[in-house]
């Protein structure tokens, strides 16, 4: 039977950390998974992560089963932290949330959950996404379709033609949106920018299904979770998928959370109940040590603010090495040609290269991005950063 599967090239992200790894050039900088990394080029565990830890083993009794919602306060915790404890739409009960393995098993059971409802709806995705998203989201039978996004002119938004997109959409599409650090490119939506989208969602009557991966890397928690708390403030019934890879450095531990807004309490408990049944047809239950420590994290007020300070940091760090690197190029460039940087949200820019200039900063420089010239903004170092400029200068 296996002898009629063809073989695959390596995943376009993870495939670049094997080479990585392989590579030994003592100069090597990675720069293609979207991980955080500290100035020290290591991807550390946080130190709440740590306390959280020693609690929950101290109070673990039993691995018995969680059952598909996953753990109740995790859930209930991370409905808080995105829509805000006091959002009507939670008062109103109209919200369920399930833990899930990682963003990608949000994703995955919120799309089964639409083909449910809804089989064949076509998905808008901006131009370009995560390239994962394509097959995550396609091959639970959605009909994935685009819009306009990036403008690789002025390494900004195309608004008005996305808008105008968003102008024609169906009342039976949904439209993915990035809810902050839009990953390929950085570029994220601005309040003004949420508020026409919610207009025109209400307006077309389109399901907005939004993808929260990097919540608290962008500008802060409230304004990276704007559009989320917008748009269910305003359209009757949305989708959203959120990660706690990157914002409690979990990532191998796949904590993710798909929260479902309906448009009354009955419709919301039906919802629950399919949820949780894709879940079991699926994968069961979702791992629970990960979803026990965010859910432990987030109801305790001292490692909730031990947390928000870690997460500061990071992000601080982030956006301190986009103002530098914006500098360092204009410093040896004399040009405003990456000014974009410190304009665009999270850890990834595309720095506008073509494949060739990748190719070469890969053989020749050990420098290491996705082939679209996609950087993790956090893989830069104090130690890399005018190795890394120089690089880029040489191939330009
Ligand atoms: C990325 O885009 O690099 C991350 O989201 C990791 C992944 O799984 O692709």
């Amino acid at each position: 039977m296996f002898e009629t599967l063809k073989a695959l090239n390596s995943d376009p992200i993870l495939g670049l950390m094997a080479s990585y790894r392989e590579d030994t050039n003592p100069h090597k900088i990675d720069l293609g998974v979207g991980v955080y990394k500290d100035e020290a080029g290591h991807t550390p565990i946080m130190e709440c992560v740590k306390r959280a830890d020693a609690l929950h083993h101290a109070a673990e009794t039993s691995k018995t089963y969680v059952g598909p919602p996953g753990d109740p306060e995790f859930n209930q915790q991370m409905q808080n932290l995105i829509f805000g404890t006091d959002h009507a739409a939670i008062k109103a009960n109209r919200i369920r949330t399930v833990q899930a393995p990682g963003g990608c098993g949000a994703l995955r059971v919120g799309a089964e959950l639409i083909n449910r409802a809804r089989p064949g709806a076509a998905l808008w995705v901006s131009d370009p996404t995560w390239a994962n998203h394509v097959p995550l989201l396609g091959d639970a039978g959605l009909e994935i379709k685009t819009y306009p996004y990036y403008d690789a002119a002025s390494q900004g938004l195309k608004i008005d033609a996305m808008l105008a997109a968003f102008g024609q959409i169906n009342a039976r599409d949904l439209v993915l949106l990035h809810g902050c650090c839009h990953n390929p490119c950085g570029v994220d939506l601005n309040e003004q920018h949420w508020d026409a989208v919610a207009a025109l969602a209400v307006q077309r009557g389109f399901t907005p299904f939004i993808d929260l991966a990097y919540l608290g890397l962008g500008l802060g928690l409230k304004e990276d979770s704007y559009g989320a708390r917008k748009l269910a403030a305003t359209v009757p019934e949305l989708v959203l998928a959120s990660s706690c890879s990157k914002n409690f450095g979990l990532y191998r531990e796949r904590v993710g959370a798909l929260s479902i807004m309906s448009a009354n309490v009955p419709e919301a408990d039906i919802v629950y109940g399919q949820m949780q049944n894709v879940a079991r047809g699926i994968y069961s239950m979702p791992p629970n040590y990960g979803g026990a420590l965010v859910g432990r994290i987030l109801a305790d007020p001292v490692l909730r603010k031990d947390w928000d300070a870690e997460l500061t940091g990071m992000r601080d760090r982030i956006n301190g090495l986009r103002a530098e690197l914006a500098k360092k190029f204009q410093a040896r460039l004399h040009s405003n040609r990456f000014d974009f940087i410190p304009h665009q949200r999270g850890i990834f820019s595309f720095l506008g290269l073509n494949k060739d200039q990748v190719q070469t900063l890969k053989s020749q420089y050990s420098i290491y991005m996705v082939d679209s010239s996609r950087i993790n903004v956090a893989g830069i170092s104090q130690q890399n950063i005018d190795y890394f400029c120089e690089s880029v200068c040489a191939v330009l």
